[in-house]
Parts: structure tokens; sequence; C-alpha cells
């Protein structure tokens, strides 16, 4: 999609103190102060204002046009005025970026956590992440890794920034004030954030202790997924994607320090000034937030169960069609209409990897047990389906149940085609669950030789 869309939106649903762009890939463009802009080139001797040229490549150069992304920042000091990068002291521990026998197994065990409790001591959203599980790396740019946070502090003259590859982030309890190089973000619970590859930004937690998930992809960018014969409409539209305004501030900032996790480690380097000095930019490579409650739901209206892939909000795709490196899909509240039909989610094994959290309410294939800010697991291959008492209930409600509202849910899937390897802190976490096998064991035999004799009977005599 091209074509500039500097604009202003009045949803009243937004913050009324932050403005946003609107679109989904779009070439936009923001100033700050009128006229920052360079106008017919993008790297003049002299920029508006003194200010340098900078561009931010999220794509190699050469990328085919149609998945070029890359942005010009027009900054008061460029990126490169620092310090050395150094270890940061204390190192994390925490962050992997290349799964391998020295940070991770391999489990085929189904795994469900429940919520991690938000620490009391200060923990910021940099010392507040973890690695749960993923595969790949991100030094042969290929794979992901899913992270999750808990923290209580907003970050402190630092700045972080991500060189291994694109955060979706799926806040789950607390607001996220971000701020960009593009601008800033408000991120509800109920909404998400991609901050792409080599942003800096801050995130600031006004309502305190806060708590959420994150999609790490290595080498790849989401796009919204193709719709087939669904058509032009439906899903994820475009003009839900919200992007920044341009916003700087120019003030000395003594000691402060850019945090850049690189091949999972942490490095800091200090500068004397804000790195959010960006006065004005123009290009398809930014940060975005998207409204989950905006997504139009499409499913079966007569029988039979839809794959969840119906519900794909955004996809990072591999080199092979349909198989995505890491798919983002909602369970958001809809109708159940199907007639004669088990409307759960259907027993099944799947090929692709399956991570799941709960942003808020129930889910329908489990009675308890997964609660919001909890997560699960389900590996490749890997059964997994409705727990007992979600399977009786449904049949106990017979054929003639009618058309039946979900409401007040939010759950999420992370499906990958990388089988994960899972983090040693996530297998020994409190959270996790021990008894999560129990809730299918119940499920009992309902079959009968009997019925199956007499049927089987009838049919061969013709009736
Ligand atoms: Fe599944």
């Amino acid at each position: 999609m091209d074509g500039q869309s500097v604009s202003k939106t009045n949803d009243s649903d937004l913050p009324s103190d932050l403005q946003y762009q609107f679109g989904f890939g779009n070439h936009l463009s923001s100033e700050a102060i009128a006229g920052a802009l360079p106008r017919g080139q993008n790297n003049p001797l002299i920029c508006p204002f003194g200010l340098y040229a900078e561009q931010i490549s999220g794509t190699p150069f050469t990328a085919p046009r149609k998945q070029n992304q890359f942005s010009w920042l027009y900054r008061i000091k460029p990126s490169v005025t620092h310090e050395p990068f150094k270890p940061r002291v204390p190192s994390h521990g925490k962050l992997v970026s290349e799964f391998n026998h020295s940070n991770s197994s391999t489990n085929p065990t189904q795994l469900r956590w429940k919520p991690v409790e938000i620490p009391d001591s200060p923990t910021d959203f940099i010392d507040g992440l973890y690695t749960v599980c993923g595969a790949g790396s991100s030094f042969l740019r290929h794979g992901y890794a899913i992270h999750m946070y808990t923290a209580n502090k907003s970050m402190d003259n630092c700045a972080f920034c991500n060189a291994d590859g694109d955060f979706l982030i799926v806040p789950q309890k607390g607001r996220l004030s971000i701020t960009t190089e593009c601008g800033k973000l408000q991120v509800s619970p109920g909404e998400i954030v991609v901050l792409p590859h080599g942003f800096r930004f801050v995130v600031d937690l006004p309502d305190g202790p806060s708590r959420g998930y994150v999609a790490e992809i290595f080498g790849a960018h989401f796009q919204l997924p193709d719709l087939g014969p669904i058509g032009a409409n439906g899903l994820a539209a475009s003009r839900d994607f919200l992007v920044p305004v341009a916003w700087y501030e120019e003030c000395s900032r003594p000691g402060y320090t850019i945090v850049q996790k690189y091949g999972g480690e942490l490095f800091t380097a200090k500068q004397d000034f804000s790195p959010f000095n960006v006065v004005a930019w123009h290009g398809n490579y930014v940060p975005y937030k998207y409204d989950l409650s905006k997504f139009s739901p499409v499913n079966t209206v007569l029988k039979d169960h839809a794959d969840p892939s119906i519900n794909t909000v955004l996809t990072a795709p591999t080199d092979k069609p349909g198989v995505a490196l890491l798919d983002f899909v909602i369970f958001p509240p809809r109708w159940l209409v199907a007639e004669h039909t088990f409307r759960p989610p259907y027993y099944h094994r799947n090929c692709m990897s399956e991570f799941m959290g709960l942003i808020y309410g129930g889910y329908e294939a489990k009675a308890d047990g997964f609660l919001p800010g909890g997560a699960s697991l389900h590996s490749c291959m890997t059964p997994h389906g409705p727990d007992t008492k979600t399977f009786e209930a449904t049949v106990a409600q017979g054929k003639d149940a009618g058309p039946f509202r979900i409401t007040n849910t939010m759950a999420f899937m992370f499906e990958s085609c990388l089988m994960p390897r899972i983090c040693p802190w996530a297998l020994e976490s409190p959270s996790i669950d021990h008894d999560y096998y129990q809730c299918w064991v119940g499920l009992r035999s309902h079959f009968s030789r009997e019925e199956a004799n007499d049927e089987s009977q009838k049919i061969q005599n013709g009736h």
C-alpha cells in the first residue's frame, strides 16, 4: 500500500493525548515541526533545521520492492554518537536467541503454566523479560523465541534495542507506554504492539505491576495473512493498525544507556542525550499497534469447525508457501452457530507447535486450569484438545444447542513450523502445572459394541 497518510485519528477509544497514523505497510511520514522533513530527496547536503539524516533498514537493501522495509529518520544527533558497547553488568541470564543443548531442552509433553507472580522488588521490562521456549537462531536469521515478562517499574534513563528480531508484545496486565524513535504508543491489555528489529524504545508502566507475552521472530517481519476466498474484507483490517507520529525531546541526559540485545546477550553503551530525538521521519519500517477487539472473525455458519488459522491476525512467513515461521492467532468473542457439531476445538495433533496464552476471561476448550496470564505449549505432533469437563458438558448439551455467543474472552496462540526447545527456568518454574495431563485422563470410552452391532446388522439388512 502506497501513499502518504499523515492524519490525526478521531477515534474516541484512543488516549486523548496521543495521535496516530493508520494503515499496515504504508509508506508514512510525520514531522513534529512543520518543514523538518526534506522535500524531494532523502539525504540533502544540509537537512532542514540542521538535522542529521539516518536510515534504518528492516530488510536487505536489495529485497524485492514489495517486501522492502526501511525508514529515514531526521534527528538532532545520529545514533552512532555513543561510547563502545560493553557486556551489561549484571548479565541477564534468561534471554535466549540461539536454541541448543547448552541452554534449552526438548520435551514433547503437554505443558501448562499458571500465571507467574509479579515480583515485589523493582523490576523493569528488560529485567522482567525471560525466554520460555523457541527454535532456531538470531545469528542465522531464522527462528523465533517466546518470552514472558513480569515487571513493576518503568525503564529509567535507558532505552532498549533488540538487534535479534522483531518483538510482538501482548500485554496481559497493565498498560505499556512505549516511546520509540518514531513516536509514542500507549498499549492496553487487549491490544498488541510490534516493535521491529533495531528500533530503540522505552517501556514505561503507568499501572505499575504488569505482565505479558512476547513473540520474537528472527529474520522475518509480520504481515497480514492472505484472505483467499474470504475476499477483500475480514479478519484484521489495514486501517486498524496504528503508527505513532513524530515526537522528540532535546535535553541533556548524562549517563543515558542504550541496552542492546545482540545474540541473546545484553550490551550497554553510554551517551549523553536521548535517543528519542527524531524530529521527522518517513518510511514503511515502523512500530505499530492493533486493538484485538477490531478483529472481524470469520467462521463456519452451518456445520463443523474451521481450523484455527481462520483467526490469524498476523503471520511471519517462511520461504515455503503457507508455512509460517510464526502465526499470531486469536480466539475472540464470537458466535458459535454450527449445527449438530462438536463446537469446541477438535482433538488433534499438529505438525506445527502451539504456544497459547490468555489475556482475559476463559478459554472455550478448558473448563479450568488455563488462567489469564498463564500459558500452555503443545509441541509438534503432541496430542491435545478439550479437557474432560468441556467434552462432557458439550455432549450433554445435545444436538439442539442454539446459537451461543462466547463473551468476555481473549485467548491467543503463537504457532510455528519450528519445534521449540524449552528453557530450564520454564520447566523448573514453580508455576508449571504438573497435573496438566489429568485434565484429559477422565476422557472415558463412549464406544458401545452392542449399538455398533445393532446398527451394522441393520445396514447389512438394507434398513
Ligand atoms: Fe491445537
